[in-house]
C-alpha cells in the first residue's frame, strides 16, 4: 500500500530521489554496469545537473549494492554527508566514513536522516526497490530523473511501484533528458467503461 506523502516538513524540506535512467526505466544493467550512463555527456552548469542537486542535500540513503558499487568503482568515499546504508549483512564501512549501516524500518531512518540534515533535503540514492519503500511509507516527495538516450532491455529497475506522479519541471541538460515530479500518491486509475 502507498500513502500519499506526510505533510509537515521543516520548511520546504524535501525527500528526493535523484537518479539517471535508460529510457525504458532502468538504472544498471542486470550485471550493475553503468558504463552506458558514464559514456554520456552533461554539463555540470545545466540545468537539473548533480551539483546544483548536491547543494541542497544534507543526508542520503542508499542500497548496499548501491553502496558497494560506489566503493568499487570510486575505490574510496568521498561523500561527507552523513550516509545511511540499508544492509542486512555485514557491509564493510571504511574507517571515518560518515555511514551508519541500517535495515529494514525506513520510517525510522527517514526520522534520523531529518534530525540530521538541518533542514536541507534528503536524498534517496536508490537503487529502486529501497526507494519504493519510502514511497510505501509515504515519505518520498519528488524523482529527478536525467534519461539517457539508450535503452538497456533489461536491468535494475528505477522504481517498481504503481505510482500517480505530477510533471512538475522538464530540462535538456546535453545528452539527457530531465525531468522533476512530484509523488502524488499510489496510482488509481478508473475502470474502463464497456460502453
Ligand atoms: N543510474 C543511477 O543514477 C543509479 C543510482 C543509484 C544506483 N544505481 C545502480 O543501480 C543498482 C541498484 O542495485 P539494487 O537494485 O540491488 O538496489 P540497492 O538498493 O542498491 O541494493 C539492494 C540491497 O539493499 C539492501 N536493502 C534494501 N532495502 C533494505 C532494507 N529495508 N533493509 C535492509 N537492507 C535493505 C539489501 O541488501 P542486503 O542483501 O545486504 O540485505 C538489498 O539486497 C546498482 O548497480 C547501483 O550502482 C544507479
Amino acid at each position: 500500500m502507498v500513502n500519499v506523502p506526510a505533510e509537515g516538513h521543516d520548511g520546504d524540506m524535501a525527500t528526493r530521489y535523484y537518479t539517471a535512467s535508460s529510457l525504458d526505466g532502468f538504472i544498471a544493467t542486470s550485471d550493475h554496469s553503468l558504463d552506458w550512463l558514464l559514456k554520456q555527456d552533461i554539463d555540470d552548469d545545466g540545468p537539473m545537473s548533480y551539483p546544483s542537486f548536491r547543494a541542497g542535500v544534507g543526508a542520503m540513503a542508499l542500497g548496499a549494492t548501491t553502496f558497494e558499487w560506489i566503493m568499487a568503482n570510486n575505490g574510496s568515499w568521498d561523500y561527507t554527508l552523513p550516509a545511511w546504508v540499508f544492509s542486512h549483512h555485514d557491509v564493510e564501512i571504511p574507517d571515518g566514513a560518515n555511514i551508519r549501516r541500517v535495515k529494514d524500518d525506513v520510517r525510522a531512518v527517514h526520522a534520523e536522516m531529518t534530525a540530521a540534515a538541518g533542514g536541507k533535503d534528503l536524498w534517496i540514492v536508490g537503487g529502486g526497490e529501497l526507494v519504493g519503500q519510502f514511497a510505501d511509507a509515504g515519505l518520498l516527495d519528488e524523482v529527478w530523473v536525467q534519461y539517457a538516450p539508450v535503452t538497456l532491455g533489461s536491468g535494475a529497475p528505477i522504481l517498481p511501484r504503481s505510482l500517480d506522479l505530477e510533471l512538475l519541471d522538464v530540462a535538456r541538460n546535453r545528452d539527457f533528458l530531465c525531468g522533476r515530479y512530484r509523488v502524488v500518491g499510489a496510482l488509481h486509475v478508473a475502470a474502463e467503461s464497456l460502453d
